[in-house]
């Protein structure tokens, strides 16, 4: 009762939204606009309710003066993990019927792919690259160094992520053959729940990464998917990005963005090959010369 008097009386005024909004650009670059401030205003009571402050301003405070503890809470909060397994089903498509396959014949020597989910959310997109790559590679996925890097600042999501036990409605517009080969029904406190079969997991490795930061991987990519995240940056932020993920495909190598994402000014340094499907050109050895 308590609460709820207090909850009623917490209001977001103008100073705050605009505090909390340079806060998130700042942090995960991501642009809140006006109308988010509902949005704000939901997530950030229940926080506020949770630490037993008062106001929006000693949250700002306590971010200010506890950034270590308070900066992952924060981030986790405003995120927006919205995804689905085979979310935008031409893309899974692309990749079983014409880049696996390719990948398979011009890599039979070395055997060795990397793919990077780089804004994974819950899974379902890393667990349905596996599924493809089981699909498209069969018995041969022994005999080849697969992994698939699967990264988000949300450390919440992350956690369901790896655990890979999901809701049984995520799979409803899934074949039945897909639910049989790749999900186990759960049992006792998961009854009711799938997990992700075994050989797809072991193909992913789930690591927290903020964009905006250094990327610490050492290797080149054969595929990016980068979907439905970057439509949340300003476009600088883009711009920097796509520059990043250019440097981190291999020549030939496909970017993926999401269904309402374009490249802006780098879309002449790709060849578009898909509907939101891009090539780095291989750079030919005449121009190499050049
Ligand atoms: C809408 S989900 C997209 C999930 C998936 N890629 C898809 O298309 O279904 C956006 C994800 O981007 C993540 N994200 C937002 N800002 C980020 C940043 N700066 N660095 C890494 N991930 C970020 C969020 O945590 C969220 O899980």
């Amino acid at each position: 009762m308590c609460d709820k008097s207090r909850d009623d009386a917490l209001t977001l005024n103008q100073q705050e939204f605009s505090f909390i909004c340079r806060y998130v650009h700042e942090h995960a670059g991501i642009v809140l606009s006006e109308s988010k401030r509902e949005m704000v205003y939901r997530r950030f009571s229940r926080i506020i309710r949770e630490r037993r402050l008062s106001s929006f301003s000693d949250y700002c405070r306590l971010l200010q003066k506890n950034p270590e503890q308070e900066q992952n809470y924060f981030i986790n909060a405003i995120t927006t993990n919205l995804t689905s397994f085979f979310r935008e089903q031409h893309h899974f498509d692309y990749l079983r019927q014409h880049e696996l396959p390719a990948l398979i014949r011009n890599g039979s020597h070395e055997k060795y792919m990397r793919i990077w989910s780089s804004a994974c959310s819950t899974g379902e997109e890393p667990y349905s690259i596996a599924i493809t790559l089981m699909q498209a590679m069969q018995g041969l996925l022994s005999q080849w160094d697969v992994k698939i890097l699967a990264t988000d600042i949300d450390s919440n999501v992350l956690a369901k992520a790896k655990q890979g036990i999901y809701a049984k409605d995520k799979l409803d517009d899934l074949s039945s053959e897909i639910k049989r080969q790749y999900f186990k029904q759960g049992t006792r406190e998961n009854s009711g729940k799938v997990r992700v079969a075994q050989c797809l997991s072991k193909l992913i490795t789930f690591k927290q990464l903020n964009l905006l930061h250094q990327w610490p991987m050492k290797g080149l990519f054969d595929v990016i998917f980068c979907r439905n995240v970057i439509i949340y940056f300003d476009k600088d932020t883009q711009q920097d990005l796509f520059a990043r993920y250019y440097d981190y495909l291999k020549p030939g190598g496909l970017l993926i963005l999401g269904h309402s994402e374009n490249l802006g000014s780098f879309q002449s340094d790709f060849d578009n090959v898909g509907r939101t499907i891009f090539r780095k050109p291989v750079i030919s050895a005449q121009a190499q010369v050049v």
